[in-house]
């Protein structure tokens, strides 16, 4: 059994101790696999994106991915419920641009408007949807659609396609991919409030 100090500072030990105490909370035993980051990040406009967010960052292995590939005024912010993670967040992201809240992704509404930011032009999360309460769930993805700018984008990813019909419900458009080389294998929806992708369509 690794010891509380080693995996306090090995992000791998840290996300499975944790997973052993929420398995609910965290959805997956090891962190995300590049081509799932990869694919993940694809969709995104780095040129354009000024503000982003993520939800459930735990040991950042996709926010450090964010941060190398964002522009040097863009700001990523990380909503995080698990107060080991967002105590590893702090301890190890040193980078001016990164700020990670402790709370819910149904708070982002408040984080943004907290920050005078209007609005998100990337939100990305792989946030358990499918073990949430139905009300949890419904309140997290009306409140990303309300917050995602209308030529921006939430993209999900997911081990269970529940969430995929709330997605479909609260955004114009849905993409819907797969990634078999994660474990689990998971699924990626690319939702955009408008059907077009630029916010001229309707
Ligand atoms: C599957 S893990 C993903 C971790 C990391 N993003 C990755 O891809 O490797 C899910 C993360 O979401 C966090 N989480 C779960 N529910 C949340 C919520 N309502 N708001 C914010 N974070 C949440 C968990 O603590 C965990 O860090």
């Amino acid at each position: 059994m690794p010891s509380k100090s080693r995996s306090r500072h090995n992000p791998v030990l840290l996300f499975g101790r944790n997973f052993l105490k929420h398995p609910r909370m965290l959805g997956s035993v090891i962190p995300s696999s590049r081509f799932l980051i990869q694919q993940v990040l694809a969709p995104v406009d780095w040129n354009r994106a000024r503000v982003l967010v993520e939800f459930g960052p735990g040991v950042g292995t996709i926010t450090k991915d964010i941060l190398k590939k964002m522009h040097p005024q863009a700001r990523l912010i990380a909503i995080e419920m698990n107060q080991d993670f967002v105590g590893y967040l702090r301890e190890t992201i040193h980078d001016p641009r990164f700020e990670v809240v402790n709370g819910s992704a149904a708070d982002i509404g408040t984080v943004l408007a907290d920050r005078g930011l209007g609005s998100a032009d990337y939100v990305f999360s792989g946030i358990p949807f499918s073990t949430m309460p139905e009300d949890v769930r419904v309140s997290i993805v009306q409140s990303t659609a309300d917050a995602v700018s209308k030529d921006g984008a939430f993209v999900v990813y997911q081990f269970s396609p529940k969430v995929r019909s709330y997605l479909e419900r609260a955004f114009a458009s849905v993409d819907v991919g797969f990634q078999a080389l994660n474990v689990p294998p998971a699924q990626v929806f690319v939702c955009r409030p408008h059907r077009n992708g630029n916010g001229r369509g309707k």
